[in-house]
């Protein structure tokens, strides 16, 4: 099964079921100046969540394409992406809990045909003076029976840090006025036989469906959103309760193909294929650099699609940011081109995003030119350090390395805008601590128009 079949098939099991089909909205949204990136599926609709009438009616249905800039650092594992399309269903004060689950084991068992006994559930299990969410688990129970499955080994209840959703977490972290509320995951097994945890970093814990191991991956989560924060702190029920359902297409396409990889899956395989074959390097090995290249290209090719070019701010500063780190990873495979990849990422999505390839140019254009500046930015950088070191030899040169001191590295990151990292690639060391230490006071002092973005926004996307 394709991406775009998987798109047909819940797109259609939902306008059966009397919902109206809504666009995806731009990926910077429009008129939302609390965030950088729409980074959910219900954050276009959080007027609606909050009561007001959508012109399009009480059952929505739509695909979202998101982007999480706070996830920029997990890429390199075989399962987070910055970019990714949600698939969502929303009820506005029209249907609940006793409509919802059912659907979507029935649209997983039989639409999407998974096998049940590869699939675990979540439910909220209370707290934040919130109950335990039992009437979901009574739902749960009917459905799990009924597949010939154990309940009592299928359901597990987490408290508020997993089974909570809203745009910024645990309902503590929820800004007076935020929409939240408990929801229900759903996880496919990989199976015990891969042995992932086994061989992962959480092997001496415990393994259960919400384990970071990589053997149990969460598919898709209903939001039962029926709270909103209250100045005093506390939990207000909305006027009417919703339903926000997310499914990551990226990962039900995973599931669907059993593949522990997503970067082995058939929509981004054939991407890390042209990356071996431009830097002429197996995949095998170079699974970290060449995810991060693959995922932060698509992310910022979608990202070129909305009109924002790279910059110092904003938006402009994670685009180049994206660019720029892709560029480290690929150039610590191989000094190559980027247009073979982008090539391979269009034809891989313009199926379900045709406006990628209508605008190839703008968006090859884009990153070529920003190569450019980038180049330009470390030979000016190089410079810098080499007029003022001139005849000095500090730290060992023998090795390759030049060590250089916090003051000089904090303005190669201040002034030419290269990250410790990027700096280090230059073949500078320095002192850490003292780096630490510099970002430290000048964070402090710059408190900038954007603190206080929810995640997605610039704060949590420094290196
Ligand atoms: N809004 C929910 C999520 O993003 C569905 O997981």
């Amino acid at each position: 099964m394709t991406a775009k079949e998987i798109i047909d098939i819940y797109i259609s099991f939902f306008e059966k079921r009397g919902h109206k089909r809504i666009p995806n909205a731009p990926l910077v949204p429009e008129n939302d100046p609390t965030t950088l990136f729409t980074s959910s599926g219900m954050q276009p609709l959080v007027p609606y969540l909050l009561g007001e009438t959508h012109p399009a009616g009480t059952r929505l249905v739509d695909v979202q394409n998101c982007f999480r800039a706070v996830d920029i650092d997990e890429v390199g594992d075989n399962r987070h992406t910055t970019f990714f399309r949600m698939l969502g269903n929303w009820s506005l004060g029209d249907y609940f809990k006793k409509e919802q689950l059912p659907w979507i084991w029935e649209l997983l068992t039989k639409d999407l045909g998974f096998d049940a006994k590869k699939l675990y559930v979540t439910v909220f299990k209370g707290g934040n003076s919130v109950d335990k969410d039992e009437e979901s688990v009574l739902i749960w129970k009917d459905l799990l029976t009924k597949a010939g499955l154990n309940p009592e080994e299928r359901i597990f209840y987490y408290r508020a840090e997993k089974n909570w959703w809203s745009r910024s977490g645990t309902p503590d972290k929820m800004p007076a006025g935020e929409p939240g509320g408990p929801d229900s995951e759903i996880f496919y097994d990989f199976g015990a036989e891969l042995k992932l945890h086994e061989n992962s970093q959480f092997k001496n814990q415990e393994c259960h469906v919400n384990c970071d191991c990589g053997r149990f991956i969460e598919i898709c989560n209903s939001v039962f959103m029926q709270y909103r924060k209250q100045g005093d702190g506390s939990l207000a029920l909305l006027p009417r309760p919703n339903v926000d359902f997310g499914g990551g297409l990226e990962r039900l396409l995973l599931a669907l193909e059993n593949q522990p990889d997503v970067f082995k899956t058939s929509l981004l395989h054939p991407i890390i294929k042209s990356l071996e074959k431009q830097t002429e390097t197996p995949y095998k090995g170079n699974e970290t650099n060449m995810r991060i290249v693959v995922d932060h290209l698509i992310a910022a090719s979608f990202i070129i699609l909305t009109g924002i070019k790279p910059s110092n701010k904003e938006q402009g500063y994670i685009l180049r940011r994206l660019i720029r780190r892709s560029l480290d990873h690929l150039y610590s495979l191989k000094e190559t081109q980027i247009s073979p990849i982008l090539e391979s990422i269009i034809t891989q999505y313009k199926e379900t995003d045709p406006k990628l390839e209508e605008n190839f140019e703008e968006i090859k254009n884009t990153l070529l030119e920003e190569e450019q500046k980038y180049a330009n930015t470390r030979k000016e950088a190089k410079k810098y350090i080499e007029k003022k070191y001139k005849g000095k030899t500090v730290g060992d040169e023998l090795m390759g390395e030049k060590e250089i001191s916090a003051d000089d590295a904090f303005i190669l990151y201040s002034t030419h805008g290269l990250s410790p990292t990027q700096i280090k690639s230059l073949g500078y060391t320095f002192n850490d601590q003292a780096f630490a230490e510099k970002m430290k006071a000048h964070k402090s002092l710059s408190k900038t128009a954007s603190a206080g973005k929810f995640k997605g926004g610039l704060a949590d996307a420094q290196e």
